[in-house]
């Protein structure tokens, strides 16, 4: 997450297209949902993408769907050469923007603007993120995120955080229950080429956080990283 108190704050504001707005095109969707805010998101680096990334060896990283580029900056900062792209032109002038206030070396962060339904990597990974890489509107994100895992250089990883419910301030939720994510259906839907990959964590992890109204609540996250064996 960068943020993700913010995904709950978004999920209950009344403005928020729902179910009502899945055949907007994922750029105008995204687009407006950035440009209505000055940050939608914390800009810091999720919790559980800092506890599992920063147990490994940095290398080459991509962060998919990397928004206004929270997570990325942050491992270009523990020392990866990390491309984030995103399929929004406003949050990645954001993300540029945040690389340039928080100092980070340019050698090691860039960022790129590219619908990944369509992209294709052209280059070998050691790590691949993908943080609340969820939307209401259309996103391929199992052919996604496992085009993006073929990629990954022997001994890479691929990890996802992700929205596994609804925040438990909220009552319901306009987002349909397929859009969460849950670690076991996650590995069963990228479908992986069998004996190549191992399961290091498979897990859903609750986070306490403040809800919108300041009063406690919990976040669930689904947590799952992806060993390519070799
Ligand atoms: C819920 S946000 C998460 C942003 C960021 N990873 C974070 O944790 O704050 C999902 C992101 O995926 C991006 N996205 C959605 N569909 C995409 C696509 N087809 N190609 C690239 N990015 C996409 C959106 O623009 C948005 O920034």
């Amino acid at each position: 997450m960068t943020s993700h108190n913010h995904h709950a704050t978004t999920s209950s504001s009344p403005d928020e297209p729902g179910a009502g707005a899945t055949a907007q095109p994922p750029l105008e969707f995204w687009d407006e949902l950035y440009k209505a805010k000055p940050a939608v998101w914390s800009g810091r680096v999720n919790a559980n993408l800092a506890s599992v990334a920063g147990t490994l060896t940095p290398g080459r990283a991509l962060d998919l769907g990397c928004g206004e580029g929270g997570d990325a900056i942050w491992l270009a900062q523990q020392g990866w050469r990390v491309t984030g792209i995103d399929i929004s032109t406003v949050a990645i002038e954001r993300a540029r923007a945040a690389a340039v206030d928080a100092g980070v070396d340019a050698a090691l962060l860039d960022f790129a603007t590219g619908d990944l339904e369509t992209w294709s990597p052209d280059d070998e990974l050691d790590l691949i993120t993908a943080s609340f890489f969820q939307s209401p509107v259309h996103l391929p994100r199992a052919e996604i995120l496992r085009k993006a895992a073929l990629m990954l250089a022997p001994g890479g990883h691929l990890l996802t955080v992700a929205h596994a419910g609804v925040p438990s301030w909220v009552q319901d939720s306009e987002h349909p229950a397929h859009l969460f994510v849950q670690p076991d259906r996650e590995i069963a839907e990228l479908a992986l080429p069998a004996g190549e990959w191992e399961t290091v964590i498979a897990e859903s992890r609750t986070r306490d956080v403040a809800s919108p109204d300041g009063a406690p609540g919990t976040l669930e996250d689904s947590v799952v990283l992806l060993r390519r064996m070799g």
